[in-house]
């Protein structure tokens, strides 16, 4: 999501259009803005792309002073309708908001107003009013308001409120979630990535976690969590605005490896008890009619569903498959009809993964569709849908939407389980344990990227890569190669460490790269064998592990997890991030590889 607001005598919604615009990359669903002119405030929302809200803006033109806040929605809580799209509002105030309220639920009873919407964020609004009533009128009262606003607030946000009974001002908050303010000539401008900034304003103040505040015509008053007054500080914005919105990293795909840990915060909140997974997107007792599982999708997002297989059978104890969509289509299969149907999609675009649904729907089968992007034909297609929460993804190789599948998959097994009761409340409070953890494991550390930078200039050349991988870590394995291939176009391919024996062992010299996902959890003394084989027959060995291996050319020691999900998350870091510092090494532009597009639409 993104946020965008200004106070000045400009007008103001070529200013706030503008900075949405810069923001779209961050995804987009819906969009608005509201405009206080004159002691009055407009509103205009849109769904759809921002040129839906440029329409509906139409003729209109703020003439100043004016305050004005805009926003672009990526939908977690609520489908992207007029009614879920930001600002919200009630009698004479309206908000923004990024991030997520926890205690949304709790704090809707606390008010008697009615909501109009399904979002947590209109929660916001409605204590503001209920507080700044009980306060006497002017700034201090509505100060002291929208302290006891964010005092009652749980969870994370960036804020800007804006109210007819105090024009010229905006007040804003930040805990968890990113708010600037750039002051220039024209006025004050505010936005939650530098990208909406750059050209506007030479500075900004970037706010910390706990401050908030009101900007006015008349100056900025900025208090940090405990009330004390803050000086701002004001700091250079970025040169260009492509730089900007990589926000300090090289890449898009860099960028989106270090989101990995909000991703999983995101797709955990409010789903996650101490004993239980809550979906709100359907009963549990619905997947409880279902004999098995079929899970079809391509490229990355197949990895995802091979993975998921796994955690199905052993949590859910339900049978799963797996299916490539391009060869499911035409192999006139036979299904389960009391079998359940899952595609699963970045995009919610790819021609062969919405075939593949459509074929399924046509023999009657219940469909579910897990994707990323909202209102896409999947999600459009299926009966039910798991939206990732992964926010846009712009590299072309897929890494933050590849861990949000694989999370979501987790969250469906142990759901599923409850729903056959297949898992005691001793091994369920362990598997919710290990995914709040996973947050922490996905964290890039910074000695490891650094040694990965390090240890990729040994691997330029070769006459190939093998990811080998046993269990979870198989599919693993094969997203390793992937992504090594798609953006260094080196030769990788993934495989089950056992098989090698098998054929591959063959190829197997010193320029035969083998990098080995030795899991500590899972058949740890199986792996090692298959790489002692290997490694008698002088293969380069590439081990990721957390044992001393002394067969190992270059070791990659990882920290030590019991649980085989938390080992499955820190190795998938590790293999993101070599590949990406091979391809770079290597010269090539990892956010658009050759040959390849984000989303295959044609078959
Ligand atoms: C393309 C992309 C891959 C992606 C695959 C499936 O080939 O280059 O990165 O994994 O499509 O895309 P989807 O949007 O269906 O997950």
């Amino acid at each position: 999501c993104g946020i965008v607001g200004y106070i000045g005598a400009q007008e103001a919604t070529a200013i706030v259009l503008a900075g949405l615009r810069e923001l779209e990359y961050r995804g987009y669903d819906s969009a608005g803005l509201a405009v206080l002119e004159a002691g009055a405030l407009r509103c205009f929302k849109a769904v759809g792309k921002l040129d839906n809200l440029v329409a509906k803006v139409g003729d209109y033109r703020s003439s100043g002073p004016v305050t004005a806040i805009g926003h672009t929605r990526w939908a977690t809580h609520g489908k992207p309708t007029e009614a879920n799209a930001h600002p919200h509002g009630l009698t004479h105030s309206q908000v923004v908001h990024n991030g997520i309220i926890e205690n949304y639920l709790a704090l809707r009873d606390s008010v008697d107003t009615p909501f109009l919407s399904q979002t947590d964020s209109e929660v916001i609004v409605h204590l503001f009013e209920q507080r700044l009533a009980q306060q006497q009128p002017g700034l201090s009262g509505a100060l002291a308001a929208f302290r006891d606003t964010l005092a009652a607030l749980r969870g994370a946000y960036a804020i800007l409120l804006i109210s007819e009974t105090l024009p010229g001002h905006v007040f804003f908050a930040r805990l968890g979630s990113p708010l600037q303010i750039g002051l220039a000539a024209d006025g004050c401008h505010f936005a939650s990535s530098d990208a909406a900034m750059v050209g506007v304003c030479a500075t900004a103040v970037y706010l910390e976690d706990g401050q908030w505040g009101v900007a006015g015509t008349d100056g900025l008053q900025l208090f940090d969590a405990t009330g004390a007054v803050v000086e701002p500080r004001l700091l250079p914005l970025p040169a260009s605005s492509l730089a900007a919105r990589k926000e300090g990293f090289r890449y898009f795909m860099e960028k989106e490896i270090y989101e990995q840990p909000q991703v999983l915060a995101d797709i955990l909140t409010g789903r996650l008890r101490d004993e239980a997974v809550t979906l709100d997107e359907f009963p549990s007792a619905w997947l409880a009619n279902f004999s098995s599982v079929t899970l079809c999708a391509c490229g990355t997002s197949y990895h995802a569903a091979l993975a998921g297989s796994y955690l199905l059978e052993r949590l859910a104890r339900v049978p799963a498959k797996v299916e490539i969509a391009s060869e499911f289509r035409y192999r006139d299969p036979v299904l389960d009809p009391r079998g359940l149907f899952v595609v699963i999609s970045q995009s919610g675009e790819t021609a062969d993964t919405l075939e593949a649904l459509k074929l399924a729907k046509a023999q009657g089968l219940a469909t579910l569709a897990l994707c990323n992007v909202d209102n896409s034909s999947m999600v459009r297609e299926a009966s039910q849908t798991l939206l990732l929460r992964a926010g846009i993804e712009k590299g072309v190789a897929s890494t933050k939407a590849f861990s949000a599948q694989v999370m979501t998959l987790w969250l469906l097994a142990l759901y599923w389980a409850q729903s056959r009761d297949t898992l005691d409340t001793a091994r369920r409070v362990e598997e919710i344990a290990a995914m709040r953890r996973t947050l922490d494991v996905v964290r890039v550390q910074k000695p490891v990227h650094e040694r990965l930078h390090r240890l990729s200039k040994r691997y330029l050349h070769g006459h190939g890569f093998f990811f080998i991988g046993r269990d979870l870590f198989y599919p693993l394995a094969l997203e390793g190669a992937l992504k090594l291939k798609e953006i260094s176009y080196l030769h990788a391919e993934g495989y089950p460490a056992g098989e090698m024996k098998h054929g591959p062992i063959a190829l197997a010299d010193a320029e035969l790269f083998t990098i080995a996902l030795m899991a500590r959890s899972t058949l740890y003394d199986k792996i090692k064998s298959n790489v002692e084989e290997l490694s008698a027959r002088d293969a380069t060995i590439i081990a990721i592990s957390t044992e001393d291996f002394e067969l190992a050319d270059d070791l990659i020691r990882i920290r030590a997890f019991e649980h085989p999900m938390l080992e499955f998350f820190e190795m998938l870091v590790v293999v993101q991030l070599l590949a990406m510092e091979i391809a770079i090494r290597l010269g090539n532009d990892v956010d658009m590889p050759r040959n390849l597009a984000k989303s295959v639409t044609v078959e």
